[in-house]
């Protein structure tokens, strides 16, 4: 860190989320700079930190990684990637925000998990950025306070208006209801233990073979049930909302954000047209807090483990996707390093 205490940061993978969270150290948040950037795409690396002062650019992660003025690593290269970058960064003793997923599937998640134990401390933060948006941590406080009693369901929905070419029935799973996979661990503080998924007939509007829109259930430890509708292709924009069926009552957030307006004969509001804006303030507040907790030399946030048990979950999820059937959750016993 610099004498005043500013992280320098490398960024590795510079594509659509790496460059965002670029513009985000150096323009929204406080206390870190990006001090390097790594992609397997020289151009790209070389034209983002064209525009940064005192960036470095480079094509391997662990050049960056030892760049004298870095502290710290964001890696938000693609999936498959994650674990070397992983390995690299601990290899160094770097703290590193991982964008989601940890790694792609449980037995490199298990590998990552063993890798950070022998170093004895927790060095990751995961990007399940729906912990930090404003919505959820409210739903969260309430259901941690008991306000509505016990919580025995969740109802979800996720909606995006539509899919990248190539948009796989797995990549429904691994990349978008995995985020539904980590609330749900979360709000309810319970592990996942079975999944099951319906497949209603199709929109039309979803591409030759993908599932669209799907309905995907999973059981915790605790008994408790949650639905998600999951609908990737449903024209009208991105819509994601969670309902807790609790007790003494429920809790939704998701429905009317922004402002309501009455003209033209209707009443309504917008809709955000895709993650990026609607979880805007989630991205902000997620890499503030880990440069601030990064800073005060701690680690906070979704760990390893959760990175690991949403691999599994996904996993689960592929498979009862493709039998039909109930699938159980096989989870290794959770780590004291997670505890
Ligand atoms: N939290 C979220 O809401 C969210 C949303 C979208 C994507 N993601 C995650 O962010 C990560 C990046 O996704 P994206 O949409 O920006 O992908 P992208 O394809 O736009 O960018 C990936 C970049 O990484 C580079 N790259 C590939 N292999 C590399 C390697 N070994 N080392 C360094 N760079 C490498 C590519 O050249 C590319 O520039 C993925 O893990 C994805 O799952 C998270």
């Amino acid at each position: 860190m610099t004498s005043h205490g500013t992280l320098g940061v490398a960024v590795i993978g510079t594509g659509r989320m790496g460059s965002d969270h670029v513009r985000r150290i150096n323009d929204v948040i406080s206390g870190a700079r990006v001090a390097a950037v790594a992609d397997i795409d020289a151009a790209r690396a070389e034209h983002l930190a064209g525009g940064i002062e005192g960036c470095t650019p480079y094509t391997d992660p662990a050049a960056a990684m030892d760049d004298p003025a870095v502290d710290a690593v964001l890696i938000a290269s693609p999936g498959p990637a994650h674990e070397a970058a992983l390995l690299t960064a601990f290899a160094r003793d770097l703290p590193v925000l991982c964008e989601k997923p940890l790694t792609p599937d449980p037995a490199s998640a298990l590998r990552v998990l063993a890798a950070e134990q022998e170093l004895g401390h927790r060095r990751v933060q995961v990007g399940f950025m729906r912990r930090y948006d404003a919505d959820y941590l409210a739903l969260k406080s309430r259901l941690q306070q008991g306000v509505h009693g016990r919580p025995l369901m969740l109802h979800n929905k996720h909606r995006n208006a539509d899919t990248p070419p190539g948009f796989t029935n797995a990549m429904m799973i691994h990349d978008s209801v995995v985020h539904e996979i980590d609330v749900t661990r979360w709000l309810l503080d319970e592990e996942i233990t079975a999944v099951r998924v319906l497949r209603p007939a199709p929109t039309a509007n979803a591409p030759e073979g993908l599932s669209d829109p799907q309905l995907i259930l999973f059981e915790t430890a605790a008994g408790q049930v949650v639905d998600t509708e999951l609908f990737v292709n449903c024209g009208f924009g991105y819509q994601v909302s969670c309902e807790a069926v609790c007790e003494a009552g429920t809790a939704r957030i998701g429905d009317d954000r922004g402002v309501f307006v009455n003209a033209a004969g209707r009443w309504g509001g917008t809709l955000t047209p895709g993650f990026v804006e609607r979880f805007e303030e989630a991205y902000d507040r997620q890499v503030q807090r880990w440069v601030d907790a990064t800073r005060r030399g701690e680690v906070e946030g979704p760990s390893c483990w959760d990175g690991y048990a949403a691999a599994a979950v996904c996993e689960a999820g592929v498979r009862a996707q493709q039998s039909g059937e109930r699938v159980t959750v096989e989870l290794a016993e959770r780590p004291a390093l997670y505890s």
